[in-house]
């Protein structure tokens, strides 16, 4: 059986709740990649979901429902297949009523289902809120102290449990967003720890200390973080940090020789932009490295005053082609792997800021925009500047609160409620409406190809809608 640092992760049956959702679904395919036989996918809406080389199961239900993790547990062991994990991802709303549910009542009603066949190893997956507190995310925090303190007990009794604490995965405020393979690449050492919980996050220190100054935890963690071990002038330390980029030893960085001359193309470009950010703190014009900085300009650049980081476009995917812009990026984890082209998220900041931000990363259009409202104000004022938008891709947005002339450009919003979708008809001329997919998994797979320009034959031209 294939081991992952010792854990059993090959042949055998696994449970993922919360399988169509950011997390589950990425874990799922993680345990596929791992030799999983069997996956038992459950989420209350259920989905469609394919795992090369994989008997993938799926229980349509609520886990907080008595029986559903009874289903569960016979799926995955049926015809006597061992069950080796179980990964409890199953989460839902804001409130306490509808976090505890999942996380909670779910995770109660797996244990009594796996009383008789524990499994190898047990992941409940929380988040960073429980770690550092989170101003207006009481409920998510207390659900997953719970959820630390359940692993806790599990583990008193002989039981495997292990909570992990997840940083964003997406762009927040407080913590800089992980990429989805970097999380996973934690997981052998998460499934190997034997901790009851573990918490997993890309954290500026001082960042987190200057936006939650109240925590001591972050102040203490400041006075130990040691300086950067790549030591050296800025100078140095781009140089060093190019040639990896280029492939060239760092003397043949020249200060004075613009980058492009030595072989920076426009996908190095943006590599150098995200590595910069991680070394400097300071985020890099892709149009100054391609307009012909050198490495003077370069360290200029990163050692005068510049935008705090956290303003900066995040950089979700790498690549050529017209970028995708996403405003703000939460909540697009799944969106992100299936886009083939670049991606930037960026921070909720007023619309006139996200235009400047965004200038930074793509200095003119045509421009493909997606998110919440914030997306589409972007837009509006982006059309008024004269530049051309091809699409703004919209998900459950709230429409404007206030009366305005037609937008012109091409609206395509995924809706839950006709109501929303009504809304956005006052105040755009050429909207295409579509309800939101059933699961995550096809949400994303839609989003990003009306994003890659592949309109929808199944959006509904709005003149179709009717009042109510
Ligand atoms: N995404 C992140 O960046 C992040 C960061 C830190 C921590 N986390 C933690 O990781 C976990 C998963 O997060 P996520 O981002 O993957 O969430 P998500 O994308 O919203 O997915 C959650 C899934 O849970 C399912 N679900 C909700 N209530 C359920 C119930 N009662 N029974 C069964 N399934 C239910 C939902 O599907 P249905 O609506 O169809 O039921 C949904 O697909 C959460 O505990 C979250 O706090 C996530």
């Amino acid at each position: 059986m294939p081991l992952v640092d010792g854990v059993a992760t090959g042949p055998g049956a696994y449970v993922v709740t919360g399988g169509f959702g950011a997390l589950g679904l990425a874990t799922a395919r993680w345990l596929a990649e791992h030799g999983a036989t069997r996956i038992v996918l459950c989420g209350r809406r259920g989905g469609d979901v394919r795992l090369s080389g994989v008997d993938v199961v799926v229980v349509a239900g609520d886990i907080a429902e008595a029986g559903v993790a009874d289903r569960l547990v016979a799926a995955a062991t049926a015809d006597g297949l061992p069950l080796r994990g179980i990964v409890h991802a199953a989460a839902a709303g804001d409130d306490v009523e509808a976090t505890w549910r999942p996380k909670v009542l779910g995770a109660r009603r797996l244990h009594e289902a796996t009383a008789d066949s524990p499994p190898d190893w047990w992941l409940t997956y929380a988040s960073a809120a429980a770690l550092f507190g989170s101003p207006g995310r009481t409920a998510v925090a207390t659900a997953d102290a719970w959820l630390e303190a359940f692993a806790r007990w599990r583990r008193s009794r002989g039981l495997p449990a292990t909570t992990v604490h997840w940083g964003a995965w997406t762009a927040d405020p407080v913590l800089d967003s992980m990429p989805v393979a970097e999380g996973l690449d934690a997981l052998p050492a998460v499934l190997a720890s034997d901790l009851p919980s573990v918490g997993i996050a890309r954290l500026d220190v001082g960042r987190a200390a200057g936006l939650l100054p109240r925590r001591p935890f972050f102040s203490a963690l400041q006075a130990d973080v040691q300086p950067s071990p790549a030591g050296g002038t800025p100078h140095e330390r781009l140089a060093v940090l190019f040639a990896g980029l280029l492939g060239c030893p760092p003397g043949a960085v020249a200060p004075d020789v613009p980058l492009v001359e030595l072989g920076l193309d426009s996908l190095t470009a943006t590599r150098a932009r995200a590595a910069v950010e991680r070394e400097f703190g300071v985020a890099l014009p892709v149009p100054l490295l391609l307009r012909g900085a050198d490495l003077d300009d370069l360290a200029e650049y990163v050692t005068s005053p510049a935008e705090p980081v956290r303003a900066a476009p995040r950089v979700l995917r790498e690549g050529e082609g017209t970028p995708v812009l996403l405003f703000p990026s939460a909540g697009h984890v799944a969106l992100v792997e299936h886009l083939t082209v670049p991606c930037y998220g960026f921070e909720p900041l007023g619309p006139e800021r996200c235009v400047e931000l965004l200038r930074t990363v793509q200095p003119t259009g045509p421009y493909r925009l997606g998110g919440g409202l914030l997306a589409f104000e972007v837009a509006v004022r982006l059309t008024a500047l004269g530049e051309r938008v091809d699409v703004v891709v919209l998900v459950d947005a709230t429409p404007p609160a206030t009366p305005m002339p037609p937008y012109p450009g091409r609206v395509v919003l995924f809706h839950a409620e006709d109501d929303a979708a009504l809304g956005w008809a006052a105040c755009c001329a050429d909207l295409h409406v579509e309800v939101v997919p059933e699961d995550a998994e096809a949400l994303a797979r839609r989003l990003a190809a009306e994003l890659a320009g592949h309109p929808s034959p199944g959006a509904t031209p709005v003149s179709t809608l009717e009042e109510p």
